[in-house]
């Protein structure tokens, strides 16, 4: 994906030779779920997912206010607040039906080929495989449809529950930071970080 520097209109880019360049579309599907960018009518919804107690057990930041919830959406609409934010979110739903289960944030680096995966799930919908599910989704269709490279995702290391999402999603750790973050009542923070690849990185370009 690149921004035509004379438009300013988002587009991607054929990877073959003689395609045709497209808009994005950023709505897909996975076994159970639907996928598609957040909403400001979103808001109440996400409140829920984003101003739970326990889904901030493992997070730097606290539970979100309303205001806070709201602001998030309007960071990250498209196209013309992600021009400036490079964060997409995309809520998730069950096929077929319109309430909101939780959501993946998306932090691109320009020029588009790397993102950091950030998500979330209501916590009545949580342990039921759909972290799993909607991560492997948003991966393939980053990977497929938006051309991006690699993938990343930061968490304490004490979070095993998302830890196990990435690891079954395929992500393998690519670093570890000891002593990231001092919280005021959890203490020292232990961040390990994983990623994921479109394509294998070069092994031989190591140092
Ligand atoms: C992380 C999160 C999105 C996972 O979503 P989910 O739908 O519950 O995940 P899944 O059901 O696909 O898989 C969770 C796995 O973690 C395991 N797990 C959950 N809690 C665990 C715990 N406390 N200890 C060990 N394993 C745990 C589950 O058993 C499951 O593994 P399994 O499929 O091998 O049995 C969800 O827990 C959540 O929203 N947490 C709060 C926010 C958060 O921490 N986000 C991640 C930031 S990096």
């Amino acid at each position: 994906m690149l921004q035509c520097p004379s438009c300013r209109k988002f587009v991607i880019l054929p990877s073959e030779r003689d395609g045709v360049a497209s808009y994005p579309q950023f709505e897909f599907e996975t076994s159970r779920l639907a996928l598609r960018l957040a909403r400001r009518k979103d808001w109440r919804a996400l409140h829920q997912v984003y101003n739970a107690p326990q889904n901030f057990a493992y997070e730097l930041s606290q539970p979100d206010t309303e205001r806070g919830t709201r602001d998030k959406i309007r960071r990250s609409l498209f196209p013309s607040k992600f021009a400036k934010s490079n964060i997409l979110l995309f809520t998730l739903c069950k096929r077929e039906e319109n309430e909101i289960l939780g959501a993946i944030s998306v932090t691109f680096k320009l020029p588009y080929y790397a993102a950091d995966l950030g998500f979330m799930l209501r916590t009545d919908c949580q342990n039921q495989g759909l972290g799993t599910e909607s991560v492997a989704g948003i991966c393939q269709f980053l990977f497929q449809r938006i051309g991006v490279e690699k993938i990343s995702a930061m968490t304490d290391a004490k979070n095993k529950a998302c830890r196990t999402v990435l690891e079954k999603t395929g992500f393998t750790r690519e670093g570890y930071l000891n002593k990231f973050f001092h919280h005021p009542e959890r203490g020292w923070l232990d961040a390990p970080l994983y990623s994921l690849f479109a394509s294998p990185p070069d092994a031989t370009s190591e140092a």
